[in-house]
């Protein structure tokens, strides 16, 4: 049966608006881009459209593979970063500059650290906004990658153990891949984080009747239970008092020596960027695929989002 494509015209803003069918169709588009930019062609799918990516906090992966994932599908792009050059260091607001960018292209892409940020453009734009990131709120596309870096090792989420280590009051990819892996089946949650960067209560609320969820402060135990280890940065942005963020920058690291009691088919996953969470020793282990498949994955799912949204995949 012909899938429909649900991402036709619409905005991203949270993983809560993905159902099943629609990540089914994302993520075949996503194996035939990543056939597209393997073989190394070159494809006009998206030729003419022009993205915006605006974004008014640092990033590194998010703002490169999206602007990759349009110019790899022959489009075009306003990059946007820092707004120190930009009508916005002189007091414009975002209502206004959305106002100003949809003129100028198809689609925006959107980081900002407040949470709503991006439902608040998507109100007065009448081109899709893509949520890159709004403040502790969500992380979409992030999700998306992680997802498809799961379902790429293990083929399936029903019965898979998952541990969510590090920042989880603030970490909006964490927040963000929970609520689709539970969307996606019968998973089992290890929330592993110090007592006052512990999982929100409403994101829990939003779990708890569809997954377990078993809430810890040591990591040693866990890491010898479960498929995916998906560790965090301590965000020290979010911090008002940094002595409190001193102390617990450095509660979890990842080190060759605890690995050695993970499970041989475990995946290390990080969104990145990491500040010590793990060794760099660990690296070239067969289980990291932060730097790897992780990473690629962005582009690759990124380039189907971008060719979806704006209709060029049936
Ligand atoms: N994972 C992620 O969002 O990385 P950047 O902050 O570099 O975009």
């Amino acid at each position: 049966m012909k899938r429909k494509n649900g991402f036709l015209g619409k905005d991203i803003l949270s993983v809560d608006q993905f159902s099943k069918e629609d990540l089914t169709f994302l993520f075949r588009k996503t194996t035939l881009m990543k056939k597209i930019v393997k073989a190394g062609k070159k494809s006009k799918m998206l030729q003419g459209k022009i993205m915006t990516v605006l974004f008014y906090e640092p990033s590194s992966r998010t703002f490169g593979s999206f602007i990759s994932a349009m110019q790899r599908l022959g489009g075009g792009i306003i990059p946007l970063q820092g707004m120190t050059y930009s009508s916005v260091a002189k007091g414009e607001t975002l209502e206004d500059t959305i106002r100003t960018f949809e003129c100028y292209s198809d689609i925006i892409v959107i980081r900002h650290p407040e949470v709503g940020s991006a439902k608040k453009a998507a109100l007065v734009s009448t081109v899709p906004i893509i949520n890159a990131g709004d403040g502790v709120g969500e992380h979409p596309t992030q999700a998306l990658l992680d997802l498809f870096t799961i379902l790429s090792k293990f083929k399936k989420i029903d019965g898979l153990k998952v541990a969510f280590v590090g920042d989880l009051l603030n970490g909006r990819t964490v927040h963000s891949l929970s609520k689709l892996l539970a969307k996606m089946g019968k998973v089992e949650f290890f929330f592993v984080a110090p007592k006052i960067l512990r999982m929100p209560q409403e994101i829990k609320d939003q779990l708890k009747n569809r997954v377990s969820i078993i809430e810890a402060e040591k990591l040693d135990e866990v890491i010898k239970k479960v498929n995916v280890l998906y560790i965090t940065r301590v965000q020290k942005e979010r911090f008002s008092d940094l002595s409190i963020y001193e102390n617990i920058k450095n509660f979890y690291i990842i080190t060759k020596k605890l690995m050695e009691k993970a499970r041989k088919d475990l995946i290390l996953m990080h969104p990145l960027p990491r500040v010590g969470e793990i060794s760099t020793e660990v690296d070239n282990d067969s289980r990291a695929v932060y730097l790897t498949e992780q990473m690629r994955n962005g582009l690759y799912v990124r380039m189907a989002l971008l060719a979806a949204t704006l209709g060029k995949i049936k």
